[in-house]
């Protein structure tokens, strides 16, 4: 989808027209700053510096619910307002923060019914930060009464911009809560969503251990109890506290739209968090906004102890990005937060190496961003995030990042607008499916096997081919791609089985594996052969399936897919062709010589069918061959390591080169170009240097 072709709302229009920018959005080159947590006497200092820095906006209150309603009724704005003003007198806009993430103590200690309830069951207590229950009223009300306070207060301040609602919707330590006020929630949910018991009962084969419900107030929540929980209601219970903080959200949503009309609204999250919805969450907002901390990766590969692969933090990365644009059809979305320096609450991320930060920052605008917000301004001495950098040490020096973050910041501005606003362009998509990720989480069906992991995979080898991909949910029409990918599509809806036949048909290829089709959207497994709705397009039977222990089985490939055998990590399907041409065999154990991977001509497409869990380097091959089947070319030839992009905006081009590994690569130019960074004028062989990039026009 263009973005040019998207109507401009109220609030962008009116920045806009303020700036005498052409039709785009804001530039939002900013920071993330606490005045709340910052000597008064140093605010001037600050906003001056920022100003200096470079830097168009903050984002800030997002945490100061206590300064800002100190007891219940009672609001002070004043200390808010002097800190607004002074941004606003060097230039510097704002993006407030409503503070619901952070209930101050007077309020649980009157109404301790808010907290949430673990999925043991359990209260939490509160302390930190993100401890609420998304149902409870008294919390949905003065959380709307603290916001709208707010919005009422800024709505006319010059300097203000837009909202951040709350702070990263679920990402607590428990991410969902299972309190009173849920259960009765869900009940409500349920009822609308299958009007009767009958059909509630049927829909989840209640008559399975005798749960068969004769009233909604019977419906449990699934905590724990003798058995693990009928998985329609697991599902579903998913599904309902998705809704839930989506709904909670709405809330406040309609106020803003309501009372500050001028205004851009959105939220922030994390891209590769599967508790909530983010479609859903950011259907009704102007932009994504999602926070980008690369060194989780680094600390998650540390504990799963695959040091040293950046091509995984990279991946990583990216796929973030991908699924920040994706959500809103392609619409270019903002960083909310990126990471500035060594990150961590109780222990330090890896030290960003020289370069990477504003490498990072261009990798978000090679995936589609408009604009970046470093976290943090300056870095906490009290509190919970002591350790977290910002762009100002405990000490107000600069951190090791602050001339290459400003040098990042100085030059996307001159890059400007149409680049920040522009397309990104792909033929290729990754479907990431909530409810493949809930059911997969409720029933594995091998204790390694999770949704989230194998879509990390697949983006990995995907993204090794260089073609760009946007990652879609199911509901998505698919004939705008050449390819589609689809790992693990274990619920599968008749709706989306007919658009996946269309595509094919109609000459796109398919590419699944293993648990495709097994299960109806109330979670019980189809009554057909498998893969299910999908197998006259497919082409075969899965005979059996068999998920891998110590009898271990690999693969050998024909000469389409050429390369070394591979083993079967954690799945094998064994399938039966009826019509489709094998691509490859199982070597081991009862099904060696038996079909492993298949493809099946459909109409004027193709359907590939991979049933074993193939390691990386045999499904990153594998996938590159099929997309160049497909016809999908990358835009450039790069090395391992180096990722390139593409935007477009009419008939410009940009072309981002992004070198993620700590020495310097050379790529081969088809053409002459211009490094719109330094003005250079490129042919041939050039040098990409560590951490480098380079944006190319023709
Ligand atoms: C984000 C969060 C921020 C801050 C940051 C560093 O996830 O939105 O408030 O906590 O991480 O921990």
């Amino acid at each position: 989808m263009s973005a040019a072709s998207i109507r401009l709302p109220l609030w962008a229009q009116t920045v806009a027209s303020l700036a005498g920018a052409p039709a785009a959005g804001p530039l939002l080159l900013g920071v993330d700053y606490y005045p709340d947590q910052t000597p008064e006497a140093l605010w001037e200092e600050d906003a001056r510096m920022m100003a200096d820095f470079g830097f168009t906006n903050v984002r800030i209150a997002e945490f100061a619910w206590a300064l800002m309603e100190p007891a219940e009724g009672k609001f002070d704005f004043a200390w808010l307002r002097r800190s607004v003003d002074i941004l606003h007198k060097h230039n510097i806009a704002v993006i407030l923060g409503t503070p619901s993430a952070a209930p101050p103590p007077w309020l649980t200690a009157k109404y301790p019914d808010i907290v949430e309830v673990n999925e043991k069951g359990e209260r939490l207590h509160p302390g930190g930060r993100r401890f609420t229950c998304p149902t409870n009223q008294v919390y949905r009300r003065l959380s709307l009464i603290i916001a709208s306070e707010m919005a009422r207060t800024f709505t006319e301040t010059p300097g203000v911009i837009g909202w951040q609602i709350d702070n990263e919707f679920t990402l607590g330590s428990s991410q969902r809560c299972y309190c009173n006020y849920c259960q009765a929630g869900f009940q409500t949910w349920l009822r609308s969503r299958y009007g009767t018991l009958d059909n509630l009962n049927q829909s989840w084969g209640t008559v399975f251990w005798s749960q068969t419900y004769t009233d909604f107030s019977q419906i449990p929540v699934p905590l724990p109890s003798g058995g693990d929980p009928n998985p329609g209601l697991a599902l579903d219970y998913d599904r309902y506290q998705s809704y839930a903080n989506v709904s909670f959200q709405q809330e406040q949503l309609d106020m803003l739209r309501k009372t500050c009309p001028r205004h851009f609204v959105t939220t922030n999250n994390v891209g590769l968090v599967d508790t909530i919805n983010m479609r859903d969450l950011y259907e009704k907002l102007d932009f994504t906004a999602f926070d980008n901390y690369p060194g989780f990766f680094d600390m998650l590969m540390a504990q799963q102890g695959r040091m040293g692969s950046s091509a995984f933090v990279s991946s990583s990365i990216a796929l973030g990005h991908d699924l920040a644009r994706s959500v809103k059809g392609g619409k270019p979305f903002m960083i909310m937060e990126e990471q500035s320096g060594k990150a961590g609450q109780k222990t330090f991320s890896p030290q960003p190496e020289k370069g990477q930060a504003r490498l990072w920052t261009y990798q978000a605008i090679a995936h589609g961003a408009m604009g970046v917000n470093y976290f943090r301004w300056d870095t906490a001495t009290f509190g919970a995030e002591e350790y977290w950098h910002g762009i100002l040490n405990h000490d107000r020096s600069k951190s090791p990042a602050f001339d290459e973050i400003k040098q990042g910041v100085r030059e996307l501005k001159a890059l400007g607008r149409e680049v920040l606003y522009s397309n990104y362009v792909t033929d290729a998509a990754l479907v990431f499916d909530y409810d493949c990720s809930w059911a997969l989480a409720i029933q594995p069906g091998h204790f390694r096997l999770a949704y989230l992991d194998q879509i990390v995979s697949w983006y990995g080898a995907i993204s090794a081919s260089r073609s760009g991909i946007d990652v879609i949910g199911p509901e998505i029409d698919l004939s705008a791609y050449k390819i589609v990918f689809a790992p693990v599509a274990y619920v599968m809806s008749e709706k989306q089985a007919a658009r996946i036949r269309s595509f094919v048909q109609g000459g796109g290829m398919f590419v699944t594996n293993f648990r495709l089709g097994v299960k109806t959207e109330t979670s019980q497994i189809v009554r057909t052969p498998l893969p299910g709705l999908l197998r006259d397009v497919m082409g075969v039977t899965v005979e059996d399936y068999i998920p891998v222990y110590s009898a271990k089985n690999g693969m050998k490939f024909s000469p389409a897919l050429a390369g070394p055998d591979s083993e079967c990590v954690l799945w094998t399907d064994i399938l039966q062709p009826a019509g489709a041409e094998v691509l490859a065999s199982y070597t081991m154990g009862a099904h060696a010589g038996q079909p492993a991977i298949t493809m099946n001509s459909f109409g004027k497409g193709k359907a590939v069918y991979i049933g074993g869990d193939l390691n990386e380097a045999s499904l990153a091959r594998v996938l590159r061959t099929l997309s160049g089947m497909a016809g999908v070319k990358p835009p450039l030839e790069v090395p391992a390591g180096v990722e390139v992009t593409v935007r477009k905006a009419g008939n410009k081009q940009w072309i981002f080169v992004l070198n993620h590994g700590a020495s310097s690569q050379s790529v081969n130019l088809p053409a002459a170009f211009v490094d719109l960074l330094n003005g250079e004028k490129l042919t041939g062989k050039i040098d990409i240097g560590a951490y480098g990039v380079r944006v190319l026009q023709a």
